[in-house]
């Protein structure tokens, strides 16, 4: 298959753990005779510092000529601390999962077998965790109308939503919910909000077609709760944009590491796969940030164009991975042994040698032993 791919690292750590995803990207189009080309540009703090834009022109209509787009990171901590910065980074993402209407954001959520001694949670409570958040992406608070009052001492922020944009997700999350373990559970906060109490009505409607799903409410701050207290009671939650950002970020605690959690980003039209974390400006360019999620969601990219087998065969190395213990001080006490690109080098070795069940593979992937 030929994909041209819009590469749009951005800030922070952004550029180190995309650069593992394109190793990996390129080892699967070598593997499996697939022709992948990467086109970068620039998005958020260093487009800001560039050309004045955090989502100039010339990206967005790289953009819009791609077959996907791979996203890294974006954010700096100079405009974190600056209330009254007139452009942000994160602009520069908002804008662009408007522009390619993104609607749907899928964040999917496993504990890992060989982490589970790594989540602050019990064991027992987190073993065979599997949920997949459906989160709304392109409405609500976040696109609301902002307001600031003259004197500056009153702000709002409008939360909106049309049926036809609770429709178009709830479609998705219910076909997902099919092939999974059918359910789907709609989080929200309909005994106070007006928005949440359509999307109540517009969810239970559409759940008429889809007899085989299971469908329950919560709200969000019990959704908050029951996360941490019985995450394997969910299979599929789906929510709008502001609670998905908050709840996934939550549920990555469940995974061992938010540096594991990847996303796909899906309209009618384009796609977009980022992980899920921020720039995380600390460990720029210290060879110490995770790229799994970064790895993982070039994983859902494959998934995305129906290569399957290519999507399986990266998240079998990940496990791989992740079962040696060849893994980043976020997950890894031994802080000394992997860099960020020690782990890419390691998943493109994988993807190179499938038939490798050797028991020296630890030392071999890494380079490091003189066995032929
Ligand atoms: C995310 C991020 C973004 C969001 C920020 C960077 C705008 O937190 O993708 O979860 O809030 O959507
Ligand atoms: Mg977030």
């Amino acid at each position: 298959m030929k994909l041209n791919i819009a590469v749009l690292s951005g800030d922070g750590i952004g550029p180190e753990v995309t650069t593992q995803a394109i190793k990996v990207l390129k080892a699967i189009a070598s593997a499996f005779n697939h022709d992948f080309t990467f086109t970068e540009s620039m998005v958020g703090a260093i487009a800001i510092d560039k050309l004045g834009d955090p989502l100039p022109e010339s990206t967005l209509k790289l953009c819009k000529s791609s077959d996907a787009v791979l996203f890294g990171a974006i954010g700096d901590p100079k405009y974190d601390n600056d209330p009254s910065a007139k452009v942000r980074p994160e602009q520069g993402l908002l804008k662009l999962r408007k522009a390619l209407e993104l609607y749907t954001n899928i964040r999917p959520v496993k504990a890992y077998d060989s982490l589970l001694n790594l989540s602050p949670l019990k064991k027992e409570r987190i073993e065979n965790t599997d949920i997949c958040i459906y989160r709304e992406l392109t409405g609500g608070i976040y696109f609301g109308e902002k307001q600031v009052s003259n004197n500056g001492n009153t702000a709002s922020d409008v939360c909106e939503y049309s049926r036809t944009e609770i429709e178009r997700i709830t479609h998705l999350a219910f076909k997902a919910a099919k092939t999974r373990n059918k359910k789907v559970t709609l989080v929200d906060k309909a005994n106070v909000l007006e928005s949440s109490r359509l999307w109540r009505k517009v969810v239970t409607e559409i759940a008429n077609e889809y007899p085989e799903i299971t469908l329950d409410f919560l709200f969000v701050d019990n959704a908050a709760m029951q996360l941490i207290l019985n995450p394997k009671q969910f299979d599929v939650i789906l929510t709008e944009n502001m609670f998905g950002d908050i709840i996934s970020d939550e549920a990555s605690v469940i995974g061992g590491s938010i540096g594991l959690l990847a996303s796909a980003s899906i309209g009618d039209q384009y796609a977009l796969f980022e992980p899920i974390h921020g720039s995380f400006p600390q460990a720029t360019n210290k060879g110490i940030a995770n790229p799994i999620a970064s790895i993982l969601s070039a994983a859902m990219l494959l998934e995305h164009f129906k290569l399957f087998k290519e999507g399986q065969l990266i998240k079998d190395a990940v496990e791989r991975s992740l079962a040696l213990n060849i893994t980043t001080p976020d997950i890894n006490d031994d802080y000394k042994l992997n860099t960020t690109s020690d782990i890419g080098d390691f998943i493109e070795d994988f993807i190179n040698n499938q038939d490798d069940t050797n028991v020296n593979i630890l030392n071999r992937h890494l380079g490091q032993s003189t066995i032929i």
